[in-house]
């Protein structure tokens, strides 16, 4: 069987990881970190490395700055088997920039300037998208919102299956994705998208009827962190427990999920099979410090799912 061909749309960032950080400042407090790392990272840029790493062809649609931080990026990206003809180095702008706070039990929290990303258009993803055939469209809302509107317009149009990871979490109107193959929201972005809160199985499944209802996809799968995830197909909602680890930071630990699950569907698995391969990916990307570096690949996550299981 061939690799599936995967088509990422948006943001490529340079992350300023920040580790060791006790709580969040408030305005003119300094709060003290344990060490730093500069990484190449990105919503988008996450995506298709785990793609890549996890036995798709990747293809990335995304812009970078005519900077240092853009070269890195890119390279980064190449050395990962990702294809990046379609990565725009834009003149205007600057490369995104994502300082990363972590604290010690892996959760983060980040600030980002977009940069060249906010001139990502749908110019650049129609180019992609007409020079090549696809199996899925993965894409995230790190992008002008026009053009995450117009990735799935013109997918749809070529009959080409498109997930959303639908973050960062913003408030925003899924009229035009109605038909979208999946929606999959993390916690906070659930929170977001509907106005009801995470915290009780009863609120995730409410909350994923009302995704449902709002964009009528095949499959709500709603990210719960260290509960799982959350399937919603119209009429069942079922739970895909998450693996225990010790989880040091949790970043791009929901990219790597939803590359693994789009990855897994194009290889013919169900939904189910394909979520908890896509929990395993996740798990072992929060054992490791950092952004693409901690993304497992294939044969790492075939591995953990025979020794846990
Ligand atoms: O999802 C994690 C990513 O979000 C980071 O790599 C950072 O760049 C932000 O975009």
């Amino acid at each position: 069987m061939s690799a599936p061909s995967i088509l990422v749309v948006g943001s490529m960032n340079m992350d300023l990881m920040m580790y060791g950080i006790s709580r969040l400042p408030k305005y003119g407090v300094s709060v003290k970190g344990s060490s730093y790392a500069f990484l190449p990272g990105g919503k988008a840029s996450n995506q298709a490395v785990a793609a890549a790493r996890l036995g798709a062809a990747a293809t990335l649609v995304g812009r970078v700055g005519a900077d240092d931080n853009g070269h890195v990026l890119v390279n980064a990206l190449q050395q990962t088997g990702v294809n990046t003809d379609y990565v725009v180095v834009d003149d205007e702008a600057q490369t995104g920039l994502a300082p990363i706070m972590v604290n010690r039990h892996g959760q983060y929290v980040s600030y980002g300037v977009r940069g060249a990303t906010d001139h990502l258009g749908e110019a650049d993803v129609r180019q992609a998208l007409d020079a090549r055939a696809f199996d899925f469209v993965l894409m995230q809302l790190e992008m002008p919102i026009e053009t995450v509107f117009r990735t799935y317009e013109l997918a749809a149009q070529k009959n080409i299956p498109v997930f959303l990871d639908a973050g960062p979490a913003m408030r925003i109107s899924l009229e035009r994705l109605k038909g979208i193959a999946i929606i999959s929201p993390n916690e906070a972005e659930t929170e977001a998208l509907t106005g009801i809160p995470t915290d009780t199985e009863a609120n995730l499944i409410r909350a994923a009827k009302h995704l449902y209802a709002m964009s009528t996809p095949r499959y709500v799968v709603l990210k719960v962190g260290a509960r799982g995830a959350l399937i919603f197909d119209g009429s069942t909602a079922s739970m895909i427990p998450a693996f225990k680890v010790n989880a040091v930071d949790s970043t791009a630990a929901g990219d790597t999920f939803s590359a693994a699950l789009v990855t897994q569907l194009c290889q013919g698995k169900g939904i189910a099979e394909a979520t908890l391969y896509a929990n395993a990916a996740a798990a072992l990307c929060v054992t490791i410090k950092g952004t693409i570096n901690s993304i497992p690949d294939g044969q790492q996550v075939q591995d953990f799912l025979r020794n846990y299981l």
